[in-house]
């Protein structure tokens, strides 16, 4: 994948996009039951994706093949972190939470990878 920076970023405004169609179903429910689903899904989905396409785009991160590894990755535990979530809200399950949650921790890790691996005067303006 060429641009991983934008595909970071479309994934982002997507899943922005569901958590506050989530947010909005709650609150016209009065329901909050699934508030962490939620929270989950906007700061692990929008805002975290958005500020690792952000730190591609810019050079803060190696924008290399661990960079399309790393998209993988994170998508994958950006959507199962909040349906692992849900499962265990819902139904006591932990299993799916335990496998997003890794995934999620691995994410940033191989970003922190990439963060390093970039060249520091990528990152300055001067
Ligand atoms: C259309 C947009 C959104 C709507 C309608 C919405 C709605 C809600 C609702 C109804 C709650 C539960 C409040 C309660 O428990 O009393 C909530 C909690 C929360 N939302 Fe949203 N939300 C939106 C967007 C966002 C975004 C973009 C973020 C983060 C990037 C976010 C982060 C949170 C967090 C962290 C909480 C938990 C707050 C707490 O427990 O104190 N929300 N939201």
């Amino acid at each position: 994948m060429q641009r991983i920076d934008r595909a970071f970023f479309i994934v982002a405004v997507v899943l922005g996009l569901a958590g506050m169609v989530l947010g909005i179903q709650m609150g016209m429910a009065h329901d909050f039951q699934l508030v962490p689903v939620h929270t989950h899904i906007n700061l692990v989905g929008w805002v975290s994706m958005a500020l690792f396409g952000l730190g591609y785009r810019v050079g803060l991160a190696k924008n290399g093949r661990l960079a399309v590894v790393h998209f993988w990755v994170a998508l994958a535990g950006a959507i199962l972190l909040p349906v692992g979530i849900y499962y265990a809200v819902t139904r006591e399950q932990q299993a799916v939470v335990i496998v997003g949650s890794l995934l999620t921790l691995g994410s940033l890790l191989l970003f922190l990878v990439n963060v390093l691996r970039a060249p520091s005067a990528a990152t300055s303006n001067r």
